[in-house]
């Protein structure tokens, strides 16, 4: 039996998993590290904790599954996107990495977005406008801010592409990845030369890049020596976390989609061609499935916004009393239910970090609008999924705009385990909701990857054909759909309102 091995350089952690050659998962580990905040509104990470954490979990992969690493026939990748590794001449990491949510680069996207004569000039080349969490955007920030770190920059990598420098010795990265970097032509798959020349960016700094299911490097001795892979296996170009996540979803065909309530909230839309919003309201990026693309909106806290609350809140004692063998987002989610939907007028803007889709407002802040005394933990709890779900609403909007249907859509990421979210989306969206048999997204997307490029499959499609099925739907509910969809108009409206306010604010904090 020949086995592959995907794993995801997340933002919480790397998680691995070991999948056979019918697409069944065997084993899954994971392994943390922290995530560094150093500002407000700033996000990096230590790409050392992020390479500790990926021997550590494929270590432990590998010895769970008591797999020969002989018999891992490749192995595919994916991460966290957006994130700046820059790298010396001595191939030394020389600050940490920028991340995805990270919100400095305010001026620098307005500088970007001049220099092609406004976000359409920018579109055109890139299909995206200028958003503070993409790679370019950053490389600019490091020019401006910390010259003397700029001066020794010779390559800049994403995140996932850092770890494979590591495990194999080889720069490279994968169209997907590649064009949240805002220095890729997303039409063309390829790096732009307009952009790197206009931006002053040598292509050197840059890995090769290539198609995601592409064997593009081998475990080299170190990597094998520090993983317990074996040198000389295959490793796949691999893909951003979204793109993986969309291929581990099954989203490989025209009216297919998926609703990501992970940290970040997603909402990933196959597409036939590079069709893009002539705001850049969406963002238009390569998929992972050669020669196609996928349109996405993302809200920066989904999942975040709750695990906030649980965090700085938490459930009530009252509740851990009544449930004690209950976890804690389980206790929330009980919480939760005993309020009915439209949580009594109370409403969550779930930007706490900022928002990218639809405002692409770096001061947008959280906020619960229309409290009063009735107003408990529950309504606290159901407002926030509520908010989640209306923001992702927000994305389909868009992409309704765009024109494109969805005609299937599948949940995942660890909020999609709770029945209440997955109902409160299915009615805000007032559309049929899909669950698949496999939770692991970016990491099986990987390994499904790594399966193309080693042949075991024929291709994506026919990978996904043979591994991933429906386990379950969720229907929306009439009277819930009509009852949220006056509160949505209501939402709608705030954040119109609030933009000034949150401008000042934010220039008060002066959170550069
Ligand atoms: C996608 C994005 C996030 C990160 C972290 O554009 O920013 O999905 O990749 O998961």
């Amino acid at each position: 039996m020949r086995y592959l091995l995907g794993f995801d350089v997340g933002t919480t952690g790397t998680k691995t998993l070991v999948i056979d050659e019918e697409g069944r998962v065997i084993v899954t580990a994971s392994s943390e590290y922290p995530l560094l905040a150093p500002r407000p509104n700033w996000a990096e990470q230590n790409p050392a904790e992020w390479w500790k954490a990926t021997c550590a979990s494929i270590g432990q992969a590998l010895t769970q599954a008591q797999v020969d690493s002989k018999d891992i026939a490749a192995v595919g990748l994916t991460g966290q996107m957006h994130g700046s590794v820059f790298l010396d001449g001595n191939n030394q990491v020389i600050r940490p990495a920028i991340l995805w949510c990270d919100q400095r680069t305010a001026a620098e996207c307005e500088e970007i977005e001049g220099t092609f004569g406004g976000r359409k000039g920018l579109i055109e080349l890139t299909s995206n406008p200028a958003l503070t969490g993409f790679t370019a955007p950053k490389i600019l920030w490091l020019r401006h801010q910390e010259p003397e770190n700029y001066q020794q920059v010779r390559k800049v990598l994403l995140p996932k592409d850092y770890i494979r420098f590591l495990l194999t010795g080889e720069y490279a990265t994968d169209v997907s990845d590649a064009s949240g970097t805002l220095l890729f032509d997303v039409c063309h798959r390829r790096w732009s030369p307009e952009v790197l020349e206009a931006l002053d960016i040598p292509e050197q700094w840059l890995p090769s890049c290539y198609e995601s299911p592409e064997v593009v490097a081998r475990v080299s001795a170190q990597g094998a020596q520090a993983t317990g892979l074996s040198e000389g296996t295959p490793v796949v170009a691999g893909g951003g976390d979204q793109a993986a996540g969309g291929v581990g979803s099954g989203i490989v065909l025209p009216g297919q989609a998926s609703v990501v309530l992970g940290t970040s909230g997603v909402v990933f839309v196959y597409s036939e061609a590079p069709d893009f919003d002539s705001d850049g309201r969406l963002h238009t990026f390569c998929h992972a499935v050669p020669g196609k693309w996928h349109v996405m909106g993302v809200t920066l806290a989904a999942a975040g916004s709750l695990r906030w609350y649980h965090d700085v809140i938490g459930p009530g004692e009252d509740m851990r009393r009544r449930y004690p063998d209950l976890g804690d987002y389980d206790l929330l989610e009980k919480e939760a239910e005993e309020v009915e939907a439209g949580s009594e007028g109370l409403l969550f803007l779930p930007y706490l970090t900022g928002e990218r889709t639809p405002h692409a407002d770096a001061n947008a802040r959280g906020v619960f609008f229309g409290l009063t005394y009735r107003h408990g933990r529950g309504h606290l709890v159901r407002s926030i999924m509520e908010g989640v779900a209306f923001s992702l609403r927000d994305c389909f909007e868009l992409v309704k705009d765009m024109g494109i249907s969805v005609k299937r859509l599948v949940i995942s990421g660890g909020g999609a385990r709770s029945p209440l979210w997955r109902q409160t989306l299915a009615d805000v969206l007032g559309q049929e909701i899909v669950t698949i048999n496999v939770e692991e997204g970016p990491a099986f997307g990987a390994a499904l990857l790594a399966g193309v490029g080693s042949g075991i499959f024929g291709s994506l499609e026919q990978a996904v054909e043979a591994s991933i099925h429906e386990v379950g739907k969720t229907m929306p509910q009439r009277d819930s759909v009509r009852s949220y969809e006056q509160l949505y108009q209501i939402y709608r409206s705030l954040y119109p309102i609030l933009k000034n306010a949150f401008q000042e604010l934010g220039e008060v904090q002066k959170i550069r």
